[in-house]
């Protein structure tokens, strides 16, 4: 595969709203997006989300009811679910000095610093946490796109969904996470896809930027 220039990805990628059902993404474009939804930077590093990768079929039929019939969830051949902690927990920031103990041994920063964070976060209320948390899985959200362009595969990202009825299809209340943000993996359908020959629509750069000298 040769390595296209980033903006022709993100011209080439669209929010594709007919899959070919007939198609199912490679395993190792699958296995480069979740790689880097992984690598993505997060706030302090807590990577406060985790991601469901669904292929079971009656689980994404369930999922495009909670998402108003959105086909792409069934036309493709995977759905990814991302869900951010429900809240931010002693034990859960914990685990993260744990992963930096693990990967960089015991430097003297690195208490203060996460003691600091957990008296900043914890005593928050849980949909402030979980706000913050969400924020997170969204810049995963945007690295995942960017990934799956690379890859040639078509995604749509979706929140255009009923949490909490995705929350109880995968059982995330009781692991204290809740659904963010949907995002199908398929193969164009260029042919029944009204979006596929679409120009994009952006706003032009002196609207979106205010160079301050
Ligand atoms: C966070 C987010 C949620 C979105 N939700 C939906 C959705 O539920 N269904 C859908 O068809 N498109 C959805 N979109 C697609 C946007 O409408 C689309 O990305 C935007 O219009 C830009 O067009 P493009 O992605 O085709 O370049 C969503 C996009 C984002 C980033």
């Amino acid at each position: 595969m040769t390595v296209k220039p980033l903006n022709d990805l993100l011209n080439w990628r669209y929010a594709t709203k007919k899959m070919d059902p007939s198609k199912t993404v490679r395993q190792e474009s699958v296995d480069a997006i979740i790689e880097a939804i992984r690598m993505t930077p997060t706030s302090s590093g807590t990577q406060p989300f985790e991601v469901f990768v669904v292929t079971n079929p009656d689980i994404r039929s369930k999922i495009a009811e909670a998402a108003g019939g959105q086909a792409q969830i069934t036309d493709g051949s995977h759905t990814l679910v991302f869900a951010a902690w429900d809240n931010y927990t002693d034990q859960r920031i914990d685990e993260v000095v744990d992963l930096n103990v693990e990967a960089r041994g015991d430097l003297p920063m690195l208490h203060a610093y996460y003691d600091n964070l957990k008296s900043n976060y914890v005593p928050r209320d849980a949909e402030t946490n979980y706000a913050h948390a969400a924020r997170q899985a969204y810049i995963a959200l945007g690295v995942a796109l960017v990934a799956a362009a690379e890859q040639e595969v078509d995604s749509t990202p979706m929140e255009g969904f009923n949490p909490d009825a995705v929350d109880s299809i995968l059982g995330l209340k009781e692991r204290g996470l809740r659904s963010v943000v949907l995002m199908p993996l398929g193969y164009r359908d260029a042919a029944s896809d009204w979006l596929a020959p679409m120009d994009k629509v952006r706003k032009t750069r002196d609207t979106l930027v205010t160079e301050v000298n």
